[in-house]
């Protein structure tokens, strides 16, 4: 594996999630991997999981860090060929990606969708050329259309919970006050098709994701249906694909202790951060049917996985 930019880079997610609960045993077993490489982290949007989780990962492989905020601290960048650069970016990626790549052996980014314009959001821009320019890995740390290390975790953290039988998963749309983008939804979307399990989504009308993303998962547009007998309720806001960047703040679709007693005493996930009592309620996300602490930690061992792929091919 040369990249890590979305979960079509898994060859097989089975034994990816076996080997990532493996490593969460021994974090330490392959510190030596790592020695004498650098990974550099780079951040064009906020995070707290994800900045120190790939730390927490890359230092257990024994690498050494570099972390560099882009916003308000980088030069700002240009992406277009041929563009005539005299109105605000300073530097074209075709440099920064060269220049950076002498300095790291893996580059890990973060780079959101603007909301803007759905076609340039989903040319995945500022990740691709970070692809095309840099002659090191590069990491999907959060791109405009996907979250993969998220989607990732949240398949091991599915499988540590799994029951015997064949789970209902329900991926819910819930309120949110700001209009986010569709990545994590879509990756989460597309690792759950490849799991052992009966996938629904439940999302207002108008909240659909790409149809390319979604494929034949069923769509519920009745939250309290859709939540029936369900093991697993995965939360989360996104705004809307079709009327672009919509977002919506309906309270009917919060999850409460109600919902919640719909289903067959599921576990309740979200990829965190969570706006208590607008998304899900304090009753909720308080629970013991909570894992969402243990969904965040298990951040680290997707991203020390995926790291050990790229330092053992390299
Ligand atoms: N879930 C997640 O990516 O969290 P951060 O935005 O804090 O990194």
């Amino acid at each position: 594996m040369n990249n890590y930019f979305s979960i079509k880079d898994i060859d097989s997610l089975d034994n990816w999630v076996n080997e990532a609960i493996e490593l969460k045993k021994t974090p330490l077993s392959n510190k030596m991997l790592g020695v004498d490489k650098t990974i550099g982290l780079l951040f064009f949007n906020p995070s707290l999981r994800t900045r120190l989780s790939t730390q927490k990962a890359a230092l257990n492989l024994g690498m050494n860090v570099i972390v560099m905020n882009f916003t308000g601290e980088g030069w700002s960048l240009e992406y277009g060929d041929g563009t005539v650069m005299d109105q605000g970016n300073s530097e074209h990626v075709k440099e920064a990606a060269q220049v950076v790549s002498q300095y790291c052996d893996v580059l890990a980014i973060r780079a959101f969708a603007k909301l803007e314009n759905r076609e340039e959001d989903y040319e995945e821009k500022v990740m691709k050329s970070f692809i095309k320019y840099a002659s090191i890995p590069v990491i999907n740390m959060e791109s405009a259309t996907g979250h993969p290390l998220q989607a990732l975790t949240d398949a091991i953290t599915i499988t540590e919970h799994k029951p015997t039988y064949r789970p209902k998963i329900v991926l819910s749309w819930a309120p949110h006050p700001k209009a986010l983008p569709q990545a994590v939804a879509n990756s989460f979307v597309e690792i759950a098709q490849q799991m052992e399990a009966d996938f629904v989504i439940t999302h207002p009308v108008g909240f659909e994701l790409a149809s390319q993303i979604t494929n034949e998962v069923p769509i519920d547009y009745n939250q309290e249906h859709a939540l029936k007998d369900a093991d697993f309720v995965y939360v989360k806001n996104w705004s809307s694909y079709n009327d672009y960047g919509k977002s919506s703040q309906d309270q009917h679709w919060k999850i409460t202790e109600e919902k919640m007693k719909l289903t067959n005493n599921a576990k309740f996930m979200h990829c965190l951060p969570v706006r208590r009592n607008v998304v899900v309620d304090d009753t909720v996300i308080d629970s013991e049917n909570s894992i969402v602490i243990e969904q965040a930690n298990n951040r680290t061992y997707a991203a020390q996985l995926v790291l050990k792929k790229i330092l053992e091919k390299s």
